[in-house]
């Protein structure tokens, strides 16, 4: 089996592809991403055990480093990792070109559906420079590219390389990182909290966002991003599930909402995609956002902030330059401690919960593979 849950389809997603394509592509990654970890763990082994001063974990970790870095299988096998990120956004444009015309038809008719949700964009919204500087995950183009009023190419690209990306591990609508924080952490650590205004930021195409429509059915559900066609799809994507989410156009660093607006801020895995200046600023907006007996609700992925091995931590510091993200390996765990408090919550209001992953759980894998970083706006 290579996808852990089958994509589920609906009107943006195309439908002309290989199927048969993809999951050659996905078993091929996913064959050579588990040789290459044990090609890692096997040479850290051998470092670590020649290493003399190895009670110094740091200075053992620049020491495999180095050796790791020259070491010509492994930089070939670096090349391998970039070129099959390449070929998995050649696949999505290719399958996304030949379904084209039927998807700009869905599309312009999902436009019409007026009475769910909204959209608003800001054509003069003033980009943060350090989503413009690169293509995060070699997407060629990035997440801002938009070209027209009717560009929605972006997110269409977008959703269709998550699934291929996340082998189905994010379930059918790459919606597990809003159900895990939903399930896994609200329901069972907050039971009682029951918001009735939510917030998502960098929302991207709303995989996230979408669950909490139906977790909070009362709830009036927001989600920002700075990509105009990210969101243009996110928008026709909701109403196309039948869906109602308010997207807007806004950075999360700094957004046109007034103080005190939300009962539940959130963000899914966007903190590792931004510097630690813009984690600080995200983490104070979340504070002025928030109500008085609010939440704010930062969801990362573990292997980012706490990679378990020296293996794996090499294999998270190289993604910085072998899958252009730039900014995965600046922050330390107890850098999150300081923001929470600058951002005006108490330290010891703040509670940093670790939690499998809803679908993966559901498979019987309950490894703690995200980590939240909860506060209470007292
Ligand atoms: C990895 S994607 C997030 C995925 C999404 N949250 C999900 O769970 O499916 C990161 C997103 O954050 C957005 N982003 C980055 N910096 C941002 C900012 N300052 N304000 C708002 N969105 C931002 C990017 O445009 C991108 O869509």
């Amino acid at each position: 089996m290579v996808f852990l849950y089958p994509q589920t389809q609906h009107p943006l997603i195309p439908q002309a592809h290989s199927v048969e394509e993809d999951r050659a592509l996905a078993s091929e990654t996913k064959n050579f991403r588990n040789q290459l970890l044990l090609l890692l763990q096997n040479q850290v082994d051998k470092i670590s055990a020649d290493y003399s001063d190895s009670d110094d974990s740091e200075s053992l970790y620049r020491h495999i480093r180095q050796e790791l870095d020259a070491n010509p299988e492994i930089q070939k096998a670096h090349q391998r990792r970039s070129t099959l990120q390449d070929r998995l956004w050649e696949r999505v444009a290719n399958n996304i070109k030949s379904d084209r015309d039927r998807l700009a038809r869905e599309y312009a008719s999902l436009l019409k559906i007026k009475d769910k949700g909204g959209l608003e964009l800001n054509a003069k919204l003033d980009c943060p420079r350090h989503q413009l500087k690169v293509d995060i995950h070699r997407m060629p183009g990035g997440y801002l590219q938009d070209h027209d009023e009717s560009d929605f190419w972006t997110g269409a690209i977008y959703d269709s390389g998550v699934f291929l990306y996340g082998q189905g591990w994010f379930g059918g609508l790459n919606d597990e990182l809003g159900h895990t924080l939903i399930n896994n952490v609200l329901r069972h650590y907050y039971p009682e909290f029951t918001p009735q205004k939510i917030l998502d930021m960098g929302c991207s195409v709303g995989h996230s966002t979408l669950p909490y429509t139906s977790e909070y059915p009362d709830a009036e559900v927001w989600g920002i991003d700075l990509g105009a066609s990210l969101l243009r799809y996110a928008s026709a994507r909701a109403k196309a599930l039948d869906k109602a989410v308010y997207f807007s156009q806004q950075n999360a660093e700094k957004t046109e909402f007034e103080d005190n607006s939300f009962d539940l801020v959130v963000s899914h895995i966007l903190l590792h995609e931004i510097p630690s200046g813009a984690r600080k600023k995200v983490f104070a907006e979340s504070y002025r956002l928030l109500k008085k007996g609010g939440m704010m609700i930062h969801l990362e992925s573990n292997l980012f902030l706490s990679p378990p091995t020296l293996a794996s931590r090499y294999f998270r510091d190289t993604e910085v330059w072998v899958n252009s993200e730039p900014y995965l390996a600046s922050s330390k765990l107890e850098d999150f401690e300081t923001y929470t408090q600058k951002a005006g919550f108490n330290l010891e209001d703040l509670e940093i919960l670790c939690v499998p992953g809803y679908y993966a759980q559901q498979k019987g894998i309950n490894k703690k593979s995200w980590t939240t970083f909860c506060a209470k706006k007292v």
